[in-house]
């Protein structure tokens, strides 16, 4: 009898393993825009079987503040009237499993949490991807003559940079 129940558990969670797998969604952590360039949020599904009824929800949280700002359904994309004519998500996004969002001239205020949240019939999950933002500024390097046994270089930065890559910003 003992046994038996081992030998059930062992087989539901057999079952079990195969079906959590189904399903995944993938982004990567971060993402460095540039000011006035386009930007894609990578997103993508992977399934085992077609998704029930999907839809994607791209949302930007700043601050414990989330914001939609584009839905997509198997008919097609909705932007948000704000994101209007600076988003999309491929056409054919739940064939291919890339639901990634372009952003088109990103801006500064584009800065933060952005999350892409699939939800279908008996399923769901979001992941999240950090979007900073650079500019870009002039830099001018000069030749300041030889100092030593080096060359002594000066640096002048016109504009403005933001470096968003280090640890610093968490
Ligand atoms: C997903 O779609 C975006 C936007 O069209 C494209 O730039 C990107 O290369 C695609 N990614 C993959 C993995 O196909």
């Amino acid at each position: 009898m003992e046994q038996r129940r081992w030998l059930l558990l062992a087989l539901a969670l057999l079952l079990a393993i195969p079906v959590s797998e189904h399903f995944k969604v993938t982004s990567p952590e971060k993402v460095v825009g540039i000011v006035g360039q386009d930007t894609i949020l990578p997103c993508t599904i992977s399934s085992t079987k077609p998704l029930d009824n999907p839809q994607v929800h791209w949302i930007k949280i700043t601050d414990g503040h989330t914001e939609d700002i584009y839905t997509y359904r198997h008919f097609g994309g909705e932007p948000m009237q704000k994101y209007l004519r600076r988003t999309s998500v491929p056409g054919d996004g739940f064939a291919t499993g890339n639901v990634s969002l372009t952003l088109k001239n990103v801006q500064p205020a584009d800065e933060g949490m952005y999350s892409c949240t699939v939800i279908s019939r008996d399923w769901s999950t979001d992941t999240s991807t950090k979007l900073s933002i650079a500019g870009t500024g002039e830099v001018f390097i000069e030749i300041q003559g030889p100092q030593g046994q080096g060359l002594e270089l000066g640096c002048r930065s016109q504009g403005w940079l933001l470096f968003p890559l280090g640890d610093s910003e968490k």
